[in-house]
């Protein structure tokens, strides 16, 4: 499990509410606590704290926080720093990110797959937008700062959220941030922290009896004249926010000891039986798949021989077509034209070209005389219909075969026919696929847009 990190998320709607604090003194309580542990701070914030408290003088930096969320893996660009917190640089380019940063639980998958080992503390920016959404959904624990009423009513977003996307809300805690002791009410709520916990409560958000309090010296820690950033741990041990600070390390660390299976293990193990079941659903989907060209009757042998895969609405018939097969077919149809015209070689061209770009679809009809006709169409990729035929199929009851359609009538009569010996109503959709790699088109993906193009050819049949 050791690979799999535990991840604390800081987070809050609210600007300047403490999170940013919280999370850099937290990182450095926390290491200073178990020495052994991995800790790691990763700001999303373009502030540059992080890299201001925790980067070794004179020390080059090289990858950023921008690298992690496009796929570098995060052990490849953590940086030892001071007080032993391993950090990733900040950076200021990730508002472009965002449109490009795909789905709610990419984050986890990133941390999951990191290398990073230990507890990693995210610093989010005070908005939701689908970085923090994900910093959320991959957190053991988020600790939401509020410091007052406005603070406290944003929350509510954070929560809702979690409601939308039905994820259990038990790693959300709220946690008062920059109380000030001084002020004292008269009646139940005596202060602003018990005031803050009380209407947190009411509202059923779950409060943490630690809290951080407001003090001078902690906040003059970032005004420093050479630049620097100064750590509560060392610099503001005699404030009550060091016990503060111990109490919630503590906390964090205890939880972090009873976690034996954080939320990135979790989501990677569900991520591994996924990637089982589509490599299950692809061999039961090359399993009925013929061993033979339809056309020519030839076994498929070698690489290069599968040029075309087809299959039947009804799933019942699906193989793959040699190249030279298929075009060879659509050339007679398409131009009625004999292999051995002198213009064949020449359509073959045209339509080698256009093939290996376009699905074909082959539908057959009855006409008013009970006559079967076959309704045949070319579509691009995104289904937009470019050409469209009606073709005789005269001659395909008797056996008759004429030189031009032999091709077509040995297709569908391996493929679509009925027990009766007359076309089903179905329909064969041929899509070119790599000759290289032509089992290719029956993963996932590929074959999502197999289906897709059934349900398109559904849709026009029924209108
Ligand atoms: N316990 C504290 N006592 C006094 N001042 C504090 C305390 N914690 C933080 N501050 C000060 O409050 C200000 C805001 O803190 P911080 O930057 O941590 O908030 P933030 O929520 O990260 O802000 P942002 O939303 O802009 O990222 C800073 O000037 C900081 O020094
Ligand atoms: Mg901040
Ligand atoms: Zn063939």
């Amino acid at each position: 499990m050791n690979n799999f990190p535990y991840i604390l998320t800081i987070s809050s709607e609210k600007g300047g509410v403490g999170k940013t604090t919280l999370a850099t003194n937290l990182a450095i309580y926390l290491k200073a606590m178990q020495e052994n542990l991995s800790v790691t701070i990763i700001s999303f914030d373009n502030h540059f704290t992080v890299d201001q408290m925790f980067e070794l003088k004179g020390h080059k930096t090289q990858g950023t926080v921008e690298d992690l969320l496009t796929g570098t893996p995060g052990a490849d660009l953590l940086h030892q720093g001071q007080y032993g917190v391993n950090y990733i640089p900040s950076s200021n380019n990730l508002t472009e990110l965002y449109q490009g940063f795909k789905g709610p639980m990419a984050l986890c998958r990133m941390v999951a797959e990191s290398g990073i080992s230990g507890i990693i503390i995210l610093d989010t920016r005070p908005d939701l937008n689908i970085l923090t959404q994900n910093a959320l959904y991959a957190a053991d624990r988020v600790l939401i700062p509020v410091k007052d009423m406005p603070s406290l009513e944003n929350c509510k977003h954070i929560f809702a959220l979690f409601d939308q996307r039905g994820i259990d809300k038990k790693s959300l805690a709220l946690i008062p941030c920059l109380i000030d002791n001084r002020i004292k009410y008269d009646g139940l709520f005596k202060d602003q922290r018990t005031l803050l916990r009380a209407f947190a409560i009411n509202r059923g958000y779950r409060c943490m009896d630690t809290y951080i309090s407001k003090s001078p010296k902690v906040e003059s820690l970032n005004t420093n004249p050479d630049g620097k950033i100064y750590p509560i741990i060392s610099h503001a041990r005699e404030t009550e926010v060091h016990s503060q600070f111990t109490e919630l390390a503590l906390d964090i660390l205890t939880s972090y000891n009873q976690t034996k299976e954080p939320r990135a293990y979790l989501y990677h193990q569900w991520q591994t039986e996924q990637e089982g079941r589509k490599k299950e659903a692809f061999l039961a989907r090359l399993e009925g798949v013929l061993p033979h060209c339809v056309i020519c009757g030839a076994l498929h042998e070698g690489e290069g021989s599968k040029g075309f895969y087809f299959e039947t609405a009804d799933h019942t018939s699906r193989g793959f077509l040699h190249s030279d097969c298929f075009t060879g077919m659509l050339c007679s149809i398409l131009y009625d034209l004999h292999p051995r015209s002198d213009l064949y070689q020449l359509s073959l061209q045209v339509i080698r070209e256009s093939a290996g770009t376009t699905i074909a679809v082959f539908r057959p009809l009855v006409d008013e005389s009970g006559q079967p006709r076959l309704y045949f169409q070319q579509l691009d990729p995104s289904g937009t219909p470019l050409l469209e035929r009606e073709l005789s199929l005269d001659g395909f009851l008797e056996g008759v075969f004429d030189g031009i359609r032999d091709q077509l009538f040995l297709l569908l009569n391996e493929s679509m026919t009925g027990y009766d010996g007359k076309l089903r109503a179905s329909w064969l959709v041929v899509h070119p696929v790599d000759e290289k790699r032509p089992e290719q088109v029956l993963q996932d993906m590929a074959y999502r847009r197999i289906q897709d193009m059934h349900r398109l050819v559904s849709e026009m049949t029924t209108n």
